[in-house]
């Protein structure tokens, strides 16, 4: 017998019980899971409607920058503090290790956020709700937001991205 000519005798042996039953157990639940998927997007009280274009890395960097400069309220060491119109447009940019700026937003009102990097795949993880988003350079995807609660959100990178990646964390703040 050689790698091309297949084994005389059958190799396998029947299943057990026990591998059966886990087996239809996995199956069941799987096409459960999958029947119900639909509740998320329909019911699902905290789906994020999400829309994505592509961008240039570097316009987008420019129209960060822009925007610091026009709503800048503070600074938490060195990253800008940012305080976009009450119900407008917001962005984050996730760069090798941050996330600028932080935004504060106001409790029930409803934003657009712009989240792109311009390195590298970064993750945007929103605690403690934990949502989840990538960034990702050449596409900017649209959050559309409204905070339910105030306090401080902290964002932390899920996606590897280089070796500062443990301390690349954002924040959002949300007042009255
Ligand atoms: Cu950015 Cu990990």
């Amino acid at each position: 017998m050689s790698a091309l000519t297949p084994p005389g005798k059958i190799w396998w042996t029947p299943l057990g019980k026990d591998e059966k039953i886990w087996l239809i157990v996995g199956l069941v639940w799987s096409l459960f899971m999958f029947s119900v998927m639909w509740w998320w997007p329909v019911v699902g009280e905290q789906t994020t409607p999400i829309e994505s274009y592509r961008i240039d890395p570097t316009a987008f960097f420019e129209r960060v920058d822009r925007f610091i400069e026009r709503y800048q309220i503070d600074s938490i060491n060195g990253v800008p503090v940012v305080e976009p119109p009450v119900g407008g447009e917001a962005y984050i940019h996730a760069r090798a290790f941050e996330f600028r700026p932080v935004l504060k937003l106001k409790r029930g009102a409803t934003y657009r956020i712009y989240l792109s990097s311009t390195d590298v795949q970064h993750g945007f993880s929103l605690q403690p709700l934990n949502m989840n988003f990538q960034a990702l350079p050449g596409y900017v995807y649209v959050l559309t937001l409204t905070p339910r609660d105030t306090g401080e959100f902290p964002i932390v990178c899920n996606e590897y991205c280089g070796l500062g990646h443990h301390l690349m964390t954002g924040k959002l703040i949300v007042t009255d």
